[in-house]
């Protein structure tokens, strides 16, 4: 079977906390919420992207327990295929997430589980569906040689690669040659590149130095409040951010990004047009709480960007 999305990634139950700040070492700090639901940045992406009307098949690693069900539940409920295995050996993992009560900012601790056992083996069982899709698209939670290989069969393939290069760490030339687009956000693309992002202008000088690196088609860089920044050969982008409403939660807000350009660029758009897809469909994201469960329907974009 096909699809015209495939995504690789890690599937944990993301377990959040609201609290006023975060506790110092030896001390304990009682919160003001808390929440239990499907997490994971790959996953995050692939529902966000299959709510926002994309063909989504999802490549991942469960255990054979609770959480791993929970992986199940949603993206039957949100319309992914999954293109999982299940490992009877290991526990599906967990994230902690630390979200600050007052401005909807988090911190995250993710130990992957199974997740962490990915290895291209699995990318090589699934070469089928991913040397056929349009978009293949892989984030960091799982090992670095399993993106490789997702990233090197979707070139073989002729699909165009995307690469969230999250959680931030530096890469060989030689990955990001595989990439036709890598989307770091602020922190990701300072430790990609080693400009400190903080304006539009280092933003742009950050892009430009990862597409001298070997990123093929063009380098996007998340800015939080300050939009998106799309830079390629020929053009520079910025996407400012929508409103769709106040902020409670932005944990998941990337992954809604990521989503939303899966799915544009699958659909053709231009680079102006994926960029307010993409930005609207996060936009829309922060104003609910958690991560796969707070990625909007394809109706509820739309309307935002006809409101915009
Ligand atoms: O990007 C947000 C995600 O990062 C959370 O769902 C958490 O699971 C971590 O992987
Ligand atoms: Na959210």
């Amino acid at each position: 079977m096909t699809h015209d999305i495939v995504i690789l990634g890690v599937f944990v139950a993301d377990t959040a906390y609201r609290a006023a700040r975060l506790p110092r070492m030896g001390e304990t700090l009682i919160g003001s919420g808390f929440s239990l639901g499907p997490g994971g940045k790959g996953s995050n992406q692939a529902v966000a992207a299959a709510r926002a009307g994309g063909d989504v098949g999802y490549l991942t690693r469960l255990g054979d327990d609770d959480f791993g069900a929970m992986a199940r539940e949603i993206w039957a409920e949100a319309g992914v295929t999954s293109l999982a295995t299940i490992d009877p050996t290991g526990f599906t993992g967990a994230a902690f997430i630390f979200v600050d009560q007052a401005t909807g900012q988090n911190a995250i601790i993710i130990s992957p589980g199974v997740g962490g056992t990915i290895s291209p083996a699995d990318v090589a069982a699934q070469a089928g569906a991913v040397r056929s899709a349009k978009i293949v698209m892989t984030q960091l939670e799982q090992p670095l040689d399993a993106a490789e290989a997702m990233l090197r069969t979707g070139r073989e393939g002729g699909a165009a690669t995307i690469l969230n290069p999250a959680p931030a760490q530096d890469l060989p030339d030689a990955m990001l040659s595989l990439c036709d687009y890598v989307t770091p956000n602020e922190t990701e693309a300072e430790g990609l590149t080693g400009i400190a992002v903080t304006d539009l202008a280092s933003a742009e000088a950050a892009a430009r130095s990862l597409l001298a690196r070997g990123v093929r088609k063009a380098a996007i860089v998340t800015l939080g409040e300050n939009g998106a920044l799309w830079v390629d050969d020929t053009r520079v982008v910025h996407s400012p951010p929508m409103s769709a409403g106040p902020v409670v939660d932005t944990t998941g807000a990337g992954d809604a990004f990521n989503g939303g350009l899966a799915v544009a660029l699958a659909e053709g758009r231009s680079p102006d047009d994926a960029m307010r897809f993409a930005t609207a469909t996060a936009a829309l994201s922060v104003t609910r709480p958690g991560t796969a469960q707070a990625m909007p329907k394809r109706a509820e974009i739309e309307a935002l960007l006809a409101g915009a």
